[in-house]
């Protein structure tokens, strides 16, 4: 049994987790492949985590306008890993580092601004501490399910629309 984990903190952690992965592929040199491989897994299953179970448990009628938001600027996200995927970060660097500049900028955006700046305050007013570890503990079991499994292989299938949300 694990300890629990509110679930804000832990979303909060993964995306640490994906800026400093960022951070590594602008810097170059080592295996940029590899580098990002992993940064896209980690998106990958972060954004499934949050679409599949972390909005939902988190639709109120004052959060709804921002995750429909935040489905919108994953599926941004998720086009641009697509397109990533096809680059080879060494052949096509100048192609790869100008998505990754994109990839950044959408993705800091994203997570800071939204999700920790005015999403997750709000939830910290509707949901109680027992919702959120409930909610972070399914939160973890998915994403460690997923990651096991190249979870960036699933992002070009997933680019025609954002995810579905729970009606109110
Ligand atoms: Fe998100
Ligand atoms: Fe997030």
């Amino acid at each position: 049994m694990k300890d629990t984990i509110d679930v804000l903190e832990l979303l909060a952690s993964q995306h640490d987790e994906v800026d400093e992965l960022i951070e590594q592929l602008e810097g170059g040199g080592g295996d940029r492949a590899a580098l990002f491989a992993e940064l896209a897994d980690k998106l990958a299953a972060h954004a499934t985590v949050e679409e599949k179970i972390f909005y939902p448990a988190a639709m109120y009628p004052n959060t709804s306008e921002l995750l429909h938001e935040s489905v919108e600027e994953h599926l941004g996200v998720k086009r641009l890993i697509a397109d990533m995927l096809d680059l080879d970060p060494d052949l096509d660097e100048d192609r790869f580092d100008a998505a990754l500049a994109m990839l950044k900028d959408q993705v800091s955006h994203h997570a800071p601004e939204e999700e920790e700046g005015k999403l997750f305050p709000k939830l910290r007013r509707l949901m109680t501490e027992d919702e959120r570890a409930a909610v972070g503990n399914e939160v973890l079991a998915m994403f460690e399910e997923l990651i096991e499994h190249e979870p960036r292989q699933q992002v070009p299938a997933q680019t025609a629309e954002p995810a579905p949300l729970p009606h109110l």
